[in-house]
């Protein structure tokens, strides 16, 4: 996996943004996505309306908005919530794209989520489903957009690089696989948010697909040093330790107690490239993504001058 995925993107320019001029349906509006979506059309000064199916957890993220509830395997529910949608996103897991489909307006603009591990060579369900997802809506003709964001860090309760962070608080060397070199291209969640938005306002009557990431790649123990850094914490020295023994390892972080869950298909997926070519997002969008300097210093609430090292290490 490497920049120039662009057999996803069509060509063209960017259209001129202007307002939306409509409620936004969102679509899984309690997600982490949706929920800074939904931030950022209040923000915007945009209406819209959050589609989901647990209003406790819509009351605890205190945003205005009344709530339309449909749960995504019922079809009729989420066909009457979104019975008058001209624009739609959905930040659901994109496997829910056919129920999507079938219960918005025809000519309703989507926007959807996807995610970049379709590209992944390692074979699971939410690469599946991704895919799956993707070509759903590519045949299905209708005026829409799936994005796919690469790692989304920056939300409240994101397992990314807030779990990276509560990991390096806990480990004294950080073993990586291959030595961390592959690459990793994480895009801030307020950029994910702007990448929305500008979809939304771009006129479109065809399906498509694009990647959406942050400005450049680095690798993996590259991330790791600015994340300890950006944290305030001391910079562990990486160690370099074979894939198949860290994978048999990985689940044993279930038993520690305060220690960040760690899976083996994770370790695994470090060792692949996660990088890609944003001209088409910054062609497509105009959205240009904010350095990882800037996103770990939003991150962790600090000053860009405030993310000083404590350690050289690594
Ligand atoms: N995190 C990343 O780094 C990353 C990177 C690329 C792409 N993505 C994509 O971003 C999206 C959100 O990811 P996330 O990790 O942030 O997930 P998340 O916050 O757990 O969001 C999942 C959402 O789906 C809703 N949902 C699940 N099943 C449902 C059902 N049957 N009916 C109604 N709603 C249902 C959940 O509702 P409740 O709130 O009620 O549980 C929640 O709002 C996913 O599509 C993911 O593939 C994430």
């Amino acid at each position: 996996m490497s920049a120039g995925t662009g057999i996803l993107q069509r060509a063209g320019g960017p259209r001129p943004a202007g307002r939306i001029g409509a409620p936004v349906h969102v679509v899984g509006a309690t997600s982490r996505p949706g929920a800074a979506l939904c931030r950022a059309l209040a923000a915007a000064g945009e209406a819209f309306v959050p589609v989901l199916r647990d209003p406790a957890r819509w009351r605890a993220l205190d945003l205005a908005g009344e709530p339309r509830l449909a749960d995504l395997r019922g079809a009729e529910a989420l066909q009457r919530a979104l019975r008058d949608a001209t624009h739609v996103v959905a930040c659901v897991h994109a496997q829910w794209t056919p129920a999507i489909l079938a219960a918005a307006p025809p000519a309703a603009r989507l926007v959807l989520t996807g995610s970049t591990r379709r590209f992944s060579r390692w074979p699971d369900a939410h690469g599946d489903g991704v895919r799956a997802g993707e070509a759903a809506l590519l045949a299905s003709g209708r005026p829409g957009i799936m994005l796919h964001p690469t790692m989304i860090y920056g939300t409240e309760g994101e397992n990314n690089v807030r779990r990276l962070a509560a990991l390096l608080r806990r480990l004294p060397v950080a073993p990586l696989p291959g030595g961390g070199r592959a690459l990793v291209q994480p895009i801030h969640q307020d950029d994910v948010a702007r990448c929305f938005l500008a979809a939304l306002r771009r006129p479109a009557d065809t399906p498509e697909a694009l990647v959406i990431a942050g400005p450049t790649p680095l690798a993996y123990r590259d991330f790791l040093v600015a994340v300890a850094r950006a944290a305030g914490l001391r910079v562990p020295a990486v160690l370099p330790v074979p894939a198949g023994p860290l994978r048999l390892l990985a689940p044993l972080t279930r038993l520690l107690p305060g220690m960040p869950r760690i899976e083996a298909d994770e370790i695994r997926r470090l060792t692949e490239d996660k990088a890609f070519d944003i001209g088409p997002m910054r062609a497509r969008l105009g959205v240009e993504p904010m350095p990882l300097a800037e996103g770990l210093a939003r991150t962790f609430g600090q000053g860009l001058a405030a993310a000083p090292a404590r350690d050289g290490a690594a």
